[in-house]
């Protein structure tokens, strides 16, 4: 998909902007000089937050052996995938941005799934042309082709400073003695059960004696400790080719998949240039395409420039927010995809003159209808995912958002593997003009195609401010995109690590042209204001587990903070 000629955005900034795509005053407010990094002070101890204990104290053992911030990160991704299955693991991707202390260096790490070469969109199809939601959700047909294990070999061998095996040993320990899950887990194990039961090696696996494990039971995953063990013999290729890899291929192909040895051989985890923007001093660096996520909340935070919020009563502030937020999702739909297939605005998505078109188009008072806007696809990612995030007494930072896209993935374990596959194929749009599971059209930008990436809305983060930085992501599938905007904006209005985690959150994606809002987050002045604007406020009762570190560079003081939606999350300062 090629857009050659950028006059269609400027075309629509132009729309937007009543036919200016200047502000008012001719010029649009230029990006504030971006802060000096901080490698210039270093923290002298560690923090790490993530959704469980267990990975975060894998963590900060990995660290107390002399590891860094990347050999952390394996470490709590490759516990993760043990104890928090249902989010993240072996067999899904991730995406991470680092920070490194040495030369202030910004890195973005794309361990994201790719389609297998003989994807076929006719496969996502009922005979009778509707979209075949159990091939997108479940089973081996939903599975790309992981990145997590490539995306730890390279963190591990180009940025860690101890050797894989030692960052892969808390996992491996874990896998193999065993540990309790945690309430969430045994409820996404109850709640898939039946798809868990359509695979024996997937019931073998999470239904033991035919049941979720109980309350209290210790759980072991040893074939997974094996695939693990493998990985860390032989880095990238222990997963990719051999063993591993002929186990995946042959159950894959067993259950109807189609996927092929030259698949694995031929995936690789890419290193690739973050998006960085400047927002009131602070430099956010955040993920780029294939994330949607990055562009988003650059383009949501440049029309955002052009206010101060701080000056605002609520609803006026929220009002704001949601019009960025509606204009960023109808470009995240309509532009956005593998940048390794897909041709994209970037330049101008992310240009403050293009914020300035879409600026003069949010009226003061009232919401702007979506409908009122162009047209374009939207469509909506998975729900469950998971993120963590890192700093250690260097300086050195990992933000790192891990996923198998919906819960328990798509249901589906590679016999003798002990892996997880993802469904992340579900993220592609998949069947042109057709509706998804939301009843939303897909945009061609995100079609499928061997070898090419889904787009996500991963959006890890690192922000730093003049006197203090953050790490800061989390899931919750489009919604990842709108809570992770909010945590920058709560961490640049001054609040700590905890109660970034725990601020209540609202999300607005362009369609559904509704506002979905955590119980708590408006009084009822403000629910009243923003009703009397135009807008649909929908109570949402699920939403992300953000884990924030936050470095006072002043105080020189870290603080970690884990989301406190999430009982067995940990954030932890050593
Ligand atoms: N699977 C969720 C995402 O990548 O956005």
């Amino acid at each position: 998909m090629r857009f050659s000629v950028n006059w269609r955005v400027l075309a629509l900034s132009l729309l937007l902007a009543g036919g200016s795509a200047f502000a008012a005053d001719g010029s649009p407010k230029a990006a504030p000089p971006a802060p000096a990094h901080a490698g210039s002070l270093r923290p002298g101890h560690a923090a790490v937050a993530s959704a469980n204990f267990h990975a975060t104290e894998a963590g900060l053992e990995v660290l107390a052996k002399g590891g860094n911030a990347f050999d952390a990160a394996v470490a709590v991704a490759s516990t993760l995938s043990i104890v928090e299955p249902e989010s993240s693991g072996t067999g899904g991707g991730f995406m991470a941005v680092l920070h490194l202390a040495k030369d202030g260096r910004d890195v973005f790490i794309d361990a994201r799934e790719t389609a297998p070469a003989a994807v076929n969109p006719r496969d996502y199809l009922n005979p009778d042309g509707s979209p075949n939601r159990d091939a997108a959700l479940r089973g081996p047909l939903s599975a790309g082709i992981p990145g997590q294990p490539a995306g730890l070999a390279l963190l591990s061998g180009r940025y860690g400073r101890l050797p894989l095996a030692q960052s892969l040993a808390p996992a491996i320990r874990i896998a193999r003695d065993g540990f309790q899950p945690d309430e969430r887990l045994r409820g996404a194990i109850a709640g898939t059960q039946k798809d868990l039961e359509r695979w024996p090696a997937s019931a073998a696996k999470y239904l033991p004696g035919g049941k979720p494990p109980a309350k209290g039971a210790v759980w072991r995953d040893p074939d997974q400790a094996r695939t693990l063990e493998l990985l860390a013999a032989h880095g990238h290729d222990g997963f990719y080719r051999g063993e591993t890899a002929q186990k995946l291929v042959d159950a894959v192909r067993a259950a109807g998949g189609n996927w092929t040895l030259a698949d694995l051989t031929g995936y690789q985890a890419k290193e690739r240039t973050p998006i960085s923007v400047d927002y009131r001093g602070y430099k956010i660096v955040t993920a780029p395409p294939p994330s949607s996520g990055g562009v988003a909340i650059a383009e949501i935070l440049n029309i955002l420039s052009g206010y101060d919020l701080t000056k605002m009563d609520a609803a006026t502030r929220a009002h704001y927010i949601i019009e960025a937020m509606r204009r960023a999702f109808r470009d995240h739909n309509d532009y956005l995809g593998d940048p390794d297939f897909v041709q994209m605005p970037l330049d101008m998505l992310l240009s403050p003159y293009y914020a300035a078109g879409l600026r003069q188009g949010i009226l003061p008072d009232k919401a702007t209808p979506s409908s009122m806007l162009p047209r374009a696809e939207a469509p909506e990612p998975g729900m469950h995912t998971t993120h963590f995030s890192i700093i250690d007494a260097d300086g050195n930072m990992a933000a790192v958002t891990s996923t198998v896209n919906y819960t328990m993935g798509s249901g589906f374990v590679a016999a003798g593997t002990g892996v997880l596959l993802n469904d992340e194929m579900d993220d592609f749009a998949l069947v042109p003009n057709k509706p998804n599971v939301y009843g939303l059209l897909g945009s061609a930008a995100n079609a499928p195609k061997g070898g090419k990436r889904m787009l996500s809305s991963m959006s890890p983060s690192i922000v730093i401010g003049p006197g203090r930085t953050a790490v800061i992501g989390s899931p919750g599938g489009s919604t990842i995109i709108t809570q992770v905007l909010e945590g920058i904006l709560h961490f640049i209005d001054g609040e700590s690590a905890q109660q970034i985690a725990a601020h209540k959150r609202f999300h607005h994606q362009y369609l559904p042209d509704v506002v979905k809002v955590e119980d708590g987050t408006f009084d009822a002045a403000t629910s009243e204001a923003l009703t009397k604007m135009g807008y649909t406020l929908k109570p949402r009762e699920s939403w992300g587990f953000m884990n924030v570190v936050t470095w006072d560079r002043e105080a020189n003081k870290l603080d970690a903070a884990s989301d406190p939606r999430r009982p067995s999350g940990l954030g932890k300062v050593q």
